[in-house]
């Protein structure tokens, strides 16, 4: 823990947390934060260039507060997957769906807030910051949640926020929309979906449920199957009264015309940068089996990673072992169990190779 000097007035409960901080190391494999592995073409580089360029003219300006322009795109594109018919009114873009946690955090903390762990790390270290107290609800053995005692925690909680990422990160699984669906019915406050791995999942999104239930709010990133990770680019799907409410948390002109410009284009080429979601999808399958072939457990998954388990060595010592071979995995604090990112056929490869050579040594 750091030793903060006596002089600096750091708020007491912040003095014992720990930053964020996934390893950002160089490897041949980086397989650690849930990118895509794969980069943008060169038209579309070129096309984010010139819109950048055009942008550039005007920075002696402030952005558009409201980013309208990009968010009339993103509802466009939620509607296209979705059947939905929602407006810019029914969309919040932010620097990274981390901010938009943020904000929801910051409006809407009357009350507790509730997850289901394991789930995202980032969840409780914002509701930490912004000043919210926090649950750790249970989830079963195998990871998966329970509804039903889900349900049971919620309603003896009565959290202001009721957490739930799906397919769950770190551990892949999700939520059937009819399960989402039950659970709105019985949740008070917000009930929040963060969907960030929602497109490499077959599920229907829960976007379908706002329309009938408003306090179902949806958060979705351009960092995952987008391939965006770069830009900083996340947004919230929700009914006009909970966006209206991010005007009052927001800071002025909190997304930057250069980041808006390049969202707003990359939507234009939304078919290029999701085409490889299928590809991630059928090689998760395929190293799900490999892992599998090296006598491990996986964790099934919808999501571009996998958790794994079932190695006898300290998962620190195995994830150590894999870096010094020049894969970069992710130890998620999991007792027995390492998560890593679906990458190219190259960085597979690598995976396994490493992996297989590492559970041979002592
Ligand atoms: C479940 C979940 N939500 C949100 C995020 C944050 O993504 P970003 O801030 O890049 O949009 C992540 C990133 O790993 C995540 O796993």
């Amino acid at each position: 823990m750091n030793q903060w000097p006596t002089w600096l007035p750091l708020r007491q409960d912040l003095r014992e947390l720990s930053a964020y901080g996934a390893p950002q190391v160089p490897a041949d494999a980086v397989m650690n934060t849930n990118e895509n592995p794969y980069p943008l073409s060169q038209e579309l580089s070129a096309a984010i260039a010139a819109r950048v360029l055009d942008a550039a003219k005007n920075l002696n300006r402030y952005p558009d507060r409201d980013a309208t322009v990009l968010r009339g795109k993103l509802a466009r594109f939620i509607n296209s997957l979705s059947a939905t018919k929602l407006t810019e009114e029914n969309i919040w873009a932010a620097n990274g769906s981390n901010e938009i946690i943020q904000s929801l955090f910051m409006a809407f903390s009357s009350g507790s807030a509730l997850g289901f762990t394991p789930s995202y790390s980032m969840h409780p270290l914002i509701a930490k910051v912004t000043g919210v107290s926090w649950i750790n609800g249970s989830r079963r053995e195998d990871f998966t949640l329970d509804y039903d005692s889900a349900l049971a925690q919620i309603q003896r909680e009565k959290p202001a926020l009721t957490c739930i990422t799906t397919p769950n990160n770190p551990t892949g699984s999700s939520l059937s929309i009819n399960e989402i669906e039950k659970l709105a019915k019985a949740t008070p406050g917000l009930l929040v979906i963060d969907e960030a791995y929602a497109e490499f999942s077959e599920e229907t999104s829960a976007v379908t449920l706002i329309e009938k239930y408003p306090h179902v709010v949806v958060i979705r990133t351009m960092s995952k199957a987008f391939a965006f990770a770069g830009v900083r680019l996340g947004y919230l799907v929700a009914d006009k009264a909970v966006i209206d409410a991010m005007y009052l948390v927001r800071l002025p002109y909190h997304l930057s015309a250069l980041t808006q410009a390049a969202g707003e284009v990359a939507l234009d080429y939304q078919e290029e940068l999701l085409a490889n979601v299928a590809r991630l999808r059928a090689d998760r399958e395929k190293l799900a089996q490999e892992i599998v072939a090296l006598g491990l457990t996986v964790v099934p998954s919808d999501a571009n990673f996998l958790l794994f388990g079932g190695f006898t060595k300290p998962a620190a010592q195995l994830w150590k072992e894999m870096l010094e071979r020049g894969v970069l995995i992710r130890d998620v604090g999991l007792l027995g169990y390492l998560r890593v990112t679906i990458g190219n056929e190259a960085e597979n490869k690598k995976f396994i190779d490493s992996l297989s050579a590492c559970l041979g040594e002592k």
